[in-house]
């Protein structure tokens, strides 16, 4: 029986941000969501999350995931962030602790890291990477003939092992028993004056215990993230292996660099995205759709088969009916349109009122002339049709089959 320590405590000084750390998104999705989503390649029994800095919105943010949230307070290190689930941890007879500020990581990997613990019968197995630059990272020394035998800080390197290449990832897979047995023997004298939770891997050795390593050949997985410049870098991997998952699923990106495609996203078969547009984590597209280019494609927003949605046009909580096509420069937000719906380009659906959104609804075969503004809430028919510039007004629907026209300005009320 596993289970899963997450590290995510920390207060992230770097980032500058009134955010916590892991709830920055990677990809239109938190950081944290990637690392809980990864660590259940592991089958945990339970996953334990460490929280400090900013723990009321890490524990809001994940109500629904069913996690243990743990509070470490002060934030003492690594080891100190461990010892806190000392009493979730009793009995359990493996524990996997994870970074929560390493985003990248993929199940496979994770699934590498457990078959090597299980056939070493090694007390730990660490997860590590060969980095062309590892300055800042903690360094795996090994002995003459290969075994690790601990694992030293950047600012406690001795003269020499800043040339070690090899990195700790920050990802571990402990033997339980054995790890509680050495928490309680951290100190804290280190250039640091923090408990590590890498002098675990010492004080295994120093008993005689066998430590394994699995090196990930990818470095890109173990990324942690400290900066807001570290922040683009990996949301650029997530994004581009979003991208490449969604071709390999017959999908035409043209420009793959430049397409700002979220996390979540669905796309079917023969559909192209053209060039900077951007969809949102949990938007769903049909097969054989024009998008973009520049087309903003907001959350809640449902494309059917056969549509178009085209240059300048944004959507949010817009269901769009198969072979409905909104070609150029409109807004449609919580609006639903039938089939075969046209939208002229200009179109407006006018959802907000200052205080409130309203829905709007367009029937099956609608025609909605350019620059028409619907105020919303309000319907269209079954094959309604709007002239250029029309503006239809909150709740005078356009009856099934109608044609309505104008827009003439009157006073409505002089402002007091
Ligand atoms: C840590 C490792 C280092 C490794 C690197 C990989 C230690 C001592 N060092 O260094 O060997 O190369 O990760 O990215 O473990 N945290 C808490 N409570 C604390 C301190 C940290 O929960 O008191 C959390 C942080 O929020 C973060 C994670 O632990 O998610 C790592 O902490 P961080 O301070 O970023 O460690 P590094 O210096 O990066
Ligand atoms: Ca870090």
């Amino acid at each position: 029986m596993l289970k899963v320590v997450i590290l995510a405590a920390g207060k992230s000084t770097r980032m500058k941000s009134d955010t916590p750390k892991v709830l920055h998104d990677i990809a239109g999705v938190p950081m944290l969501r990637w690392v809980v989503q990864a660590s259940r390649a592991l089958s945990p029994q339970e996953i334990i999350v460490i929280v400090g800095h900013g723990a009321d919105a890490v524990r809001e943010e994940f109500a629904a995931d069913k996690l243990t949230f743990v509070t470490q307070e002060p934030q003492l290190g690594t080891g100190h962030a461990v010892q806190q689930a000392r009493a979730a941890l009793q009995g359990a007879e493996q524990v996997a602790v994870l970074c929560g500020d390493v985003p990248l990581l993929t199940a496979e990997t994770l699934a590498r890291l457990a078959e090597t613990h299980r056939d070493s019968h090694a007390a730990a197995t660490v997860l590590t990477t060969v980095l062309e630059k590892p300055a800042g990272y903690g360094r795996i020394v090994r002995d003459e003939l290969g075994n690790v035998q601990a694992i030293i800080e950047q600012r406690d390197l001795k003269p020499g092992q800043e040339r070690i290449h090899e990195i700790n990832s920050g990802t571990y897979i402990f033997n339980g028993p054995e790890l509680l047995a050495r928490l309680d023997k951290l100190t804290n004298t280190n250039a640091q004056k923090e408990y590590y939770l890498t002098d675990v891997i010492h004080l295994l050795t120093g008993d005689k215990k066998p430590v394994a390593a699995w090196c990930c050949e990818d470095a890109r997985e173990v990324l942690g993230i400290n900066t807001r410049k570290e922040l683009a870098a990996c949301d650029k991997i997530a994004r581009s292996r979003v991208v490449e998952q969604l071709m390999q699923g017959g999908v035409t990106i043209l420009d793959p660099e430049n397409a700002y495609i979220e996390a979540g996203v669905k796309i079917g078969r023969d559909t192209t995205v053209y060039p900077y547009t951007a969809i949102h984590a949990g938007v769903q597209i049909g097969e054989r759709c024009e998008i973009g280019p520049y087309a903003h494609l907001r959350s809640g927003t449902v494309v059917g088969n056969d549509c178009k949605v085209g240059a300048f046009v944004e959507t949010k909580n817009a269901k769009i009916g198969d072979e409905s096509k909104a070609g150029h420069l409109a807004y449609l937000g919580d609006v639903t349109l039938g089939k075969d719906v046209n939208i002229g380009a200009g179109t407006i659906v006018a959802n907000y009122d200052g205080k409130k959104k309203h829905k709007t609804e367009i029937g099956d075969e609608a025609f909605i002339g350019c620059g028409t503004v619907l105020v919303a809430p309000v319907k269209v028919g079954k094959r309604g049709q709007t002239g250029a510039n029309t503006v239809v007004p909150h709740g005078k629907d356009v009856p099934d089959d109608t044609i309505v026209v104008g827009a003439p300005a009157r006073v409505l009320k002089k402002k007091a």
